[in-house]
This record gives C-alpha cells, sequence and structure tokens, in this order.
C-alpha cells in the first residue's frame, strides 16, 4: 500500500522553484547568473509598514487573534475593496490567510468536490492545477492564443462548459502572460458564469501592477449574482513588496466564507499577529513608495519590450504586458535549432541552455502549460535586465 495519499501523490513539485534552484546553486559556485525568474519585487517592504510590525511586537500583539482575522484587517480589507474595487462587504465575508495562495487553496478546497471540473485559461500560474487535483477536482484547461493577447474569449468558456463545471480560476492581470482583461471581455465571461452558475475564483493579487492605459475590473461587480459567484482573492505580496510577511486574503458570499473560516480555524488558526497589523499599515498607510515601485516596473517593462523588439528578427516574439512583472517570449521557432551540437526540442531545454551557456535563468513556459514561450520577470534591476537580455541575444546569435 502507497504511504502517499492518492489525492496528494498526483501533484507535481512547482518546476519554477526548481529552476530557482538551480540558478542559486550556480550563483552559490560563483558563477554570474542573472535571474528573470523572480517571482516577486525586487523591492523592501515600505519603512512604515515594518515600523507597524515593530509597534505591535512593542504592544504585546504576540498572542492568538480570531483564525479568519484581526477585525481591524477585516475592516481595513473591507474599505479597500469597497473603494477600489466597488465591492461592498461584511467584515464576516472576509477570511485572512497565509497569503493569497493560501486563500486559493482554501476556496478551492471548500467548494470543489471529488469529479468536480474547474476551468483555467492556460498559460496559467502553474500552482492551480495542482490545488484543483489536490482537492479531487479535474482541471479543465482552455488554452488560449498570441492573437487574443493570451486572454481566454467568452465563447471559448462557453464551449468548456460541461454539467460537470464547478468554478472558473480567473486571473487578470494574469501570470505568466501579463494579459490585463478589458471590463467588456470580463462581462461576456461573466455572462457564461451567470448562465451556468459557475463560480469564480478571482485572482486579483497583481491588481495594483497595471501599466499603460488599461484599469483593473473585479468581475464580482457585474451583478448582484456575480457577486455571490464570486470568491475575489488578493494580498499584499506584489503590492507592498511583502512576500515574506505571508498574508493574502479573500471575500467570498456568506456561506461559503463560514465554511472557510471553519477550516481555517482548525487547519492553520490566524496568520501570524503582527504581520496583520503590518497589513493594516500597509493597507491604510501612503501610497507613495508602491507607486514608484509601479514607475520602475513600467519603466523596465518598456526597456524590455524595446530590446526585444530588436531581437523580433531572430525568430523570437512577445505579446505585449498590461500588467504584473512578466512577459512570455515565444520561442518556438528556435526549436529544432542547436547549440554545441545539442538541440533545443522545447521550454525547457531552451531553459537549462541558457542557463548553462549563457547564465541567464528563465522559466520555461511547459510549467504554465504554454511549451512554445518561456517566461521572463522583470522584477529584477535595469543593468541586470539589460546585461541578461544581450546575453540572450548572444546566445540566440549563436544557435546553428
Ligand atoms: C497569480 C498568482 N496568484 C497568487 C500568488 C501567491 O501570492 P502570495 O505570496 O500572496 O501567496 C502568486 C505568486 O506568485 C501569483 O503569481
Amino acid at each position: 500500500m502507497s504511504k502517499i495519499s492518492q489525492r496528494v501523490s498526483t501533484i507535481s513539485p512547482s518546476m519554477t522553484l526548481a529552476m530557482s534552484a538551480k540558478a542559486a546553486e550556480l550563483k552559490a559556485a560563483g558563477e554570474n547568473v542573472i535571474s528573470f525568474g523572480v517571482g516577486e519585487p525586487d523591492f523592501i517592504t515600505p519603512a512604515h509598514i515594518i515600523q507597524a510590525a515593530k509597534d505591535a511586537l512593542d504592544a504585546g500583539h504576540t498572542k492568538y487573534v480570531a483564525a479568519a482575522g484581526l477585525p481591524a484587517l477585516k475592516k481595513a480589507v473591507c474599505k479597500k475593496f469597497k473603494q477600489d474595487n466597488g465591492l461592498d462587504y461584511e467584515p464576516s465575508q472576509i477570511i485572512i490567510s497565509n497569503g493569497a495562495k493560501h486563500s486559493i487553496f482554501n476556496a478551492v478546497f471548500a467548494t470543489v468536490d471529488p469529479g468536480d471540473e474547474v476551468i483555467i485559461p492556460a498559460p496559467y500560474w502553474l500552482t492551480y492545477p495542482e490545488v484543483v487535483k489536490c482537492c479531487g477536482g479535474v482541471p479543465v484547461y482552455v488554452y488560449t492564443t498570441r492573437q487574443s493577447g493570451f486572454k481566454m474569449t467568452a465563447a471559448q468558456l462557453e464551449e468548456a462548459v460541461t454539467p460537470k463545471t464547478k468554478m472558473l480560476i480567473f486571473n487578470s492581470p494574469n501570470n505568466p502572460t501579463g494579459a490585463v482583461y478589458s471590463e467588456e471581455e470580463i462581462r461576456a465571461i461573466a455572462a457564461v458564469c451567470e448562465k451556468h452558475d459557475i463560480l469564480v475564483l478571482a485572482d486579483e493579487i497583481y491588481e495594483k501592477l497595471i501599466y499603460g492605459g488599461q484599469k483593473h475590473f473585479s468581475i464580482g461587480t457585474v451583478s448582484p449574482k456575480m457577486k455571490e459567484l464570486t470568491i475575489t482573492v488578493n494580498g499584499v505580496s506584489k503590492s507592498y513588496a511583502m512576500t515574506g510577511w505571508r498574508l493574502g486574503y479573500l471575500a467570498a458570499a456568506p456561506e461559503i466564507a463560514k465554511a472557510i473560516a471553519s477550516f481555517q480555524s482548525h487547519a492553520t488558526s490566524n496568520v501570524n499577529t503582527m504581520t496583520q497589523y503590518a497589513a493594516v499599515a500597509a493597507l491604510e498607510g501612503p501610497t507613495g513608495p508602491m507607486e514608484e515601485m509601479v514607475k520602475a516596473f513600467a519603466a523596465r517593462r518598456d526597456r524590455m519590450m524595446e530590446m526585444l523588439d530588436n531581437m523580433k528578427p531572430l525568430g523570437l516574439d512577445y505579446v505585449k504586458p498590461e500588467g504584473a512583472f512578466y512577459v512570455m517570449l515565444v520561442c518556438d521557432k528556435l526549436y529544432g535549432k542547436s547549440f554545441e551540437g545539442k538541440v533545443i526540442s522545447g521550454s525547457m531545454d531552451m531553459c537549462e541552455m541558457l542557463l548553462a551557456h549563457a547564465k541567464v535563468a528563465l522559466t520555461p513556459g511547459v510549467c504554465f502549460g504554454a511549451d512554445d514561450c518561456v517566461r521572463l520577470s522583470y522584477a529584477l534591476s535595469m543593468e541586470e535586465m539589460e546585461e541578461g537580455l544581450r546575453r540572450i541575444e548572444a546566445f540566440v546569435k549563436a544557435l546553428k
């Protein structure tokens, strides 16, 4: 008899973490590796947020608090949803968890039964399918195209719906593509969900990281019915450079929030208390430092696109990213070419060879359901980014 449960044995380890580990190994061995694999802002948490955590400790806030979250933080989250997203929630509908990843797990675990289908537009953040599988659900992928800007259309969604469809996982701004859906596109998708009573897990973690003219639109605001169907997930990791603090949150219909609160009360209890005080300061404090961060990302995105445009004659392409801090570089025209006799047959080879020969770490698109691409993050300094892109260009030019 296997010691591992069937549920957990279906899960694959995170390939992005595996690539990062390889890059870190090379760096530790003294190699000058530039990493485009990073999934977190390269900024330090703003000082006023750090101070709030210190103040909480000094004030003796070192004990358990309510399992679903500190009342002051839930209130701050309600205010944020109202002001930024036009979503009206009661504090009892908010659950504070250990990162948005944990919120996503809770949301799926509380709603998806074995055999239920969960629709995931591809390319997708690699955690979604694993969470669904872990809960006994069946991931159903809807493959988007470069032509549609890596966005799923309402017609594609309609086609993927079956009597077993329970949920759609919807992520805008998107990791890994940087796609941001417009209000019109979201309304069309919502109409399909309303028609078939499909829950929507709206992962809005990159909400604040949008460049250019696009505006974030929350699918839960489409109608009262959509609000009932939507579980909106967000957190402080990306917007406030707080990845290591581990704090995410969700808002859901009362029945779902109550179920998640019960489950969390047994699984983890509350998120560590001083982090919750820090999150109140993040949500209610000055926005200046974060606006600076967004400006820096916007400048890097523009520079990256400029340099990638110059590489198009080499067979590389990309879809203009509107948000988050990632670009999917389409590189399948290079498959079949070789470097020192080794043929590139897919995105994993491409990344392994770039790491070995150009000392740049990228994430293979196969991790996200898109083997024709590799993902580049621009959460690294402008200088490193430029040097890394020059190395990629030199590698591609040397291919036979
Ligand atoms: C799309 C997406 N959702 C959620 C998360 C998780 O964020 P957190 O650090 O809050 O768990 C990430 C982190 O990479 C992400 O890319």
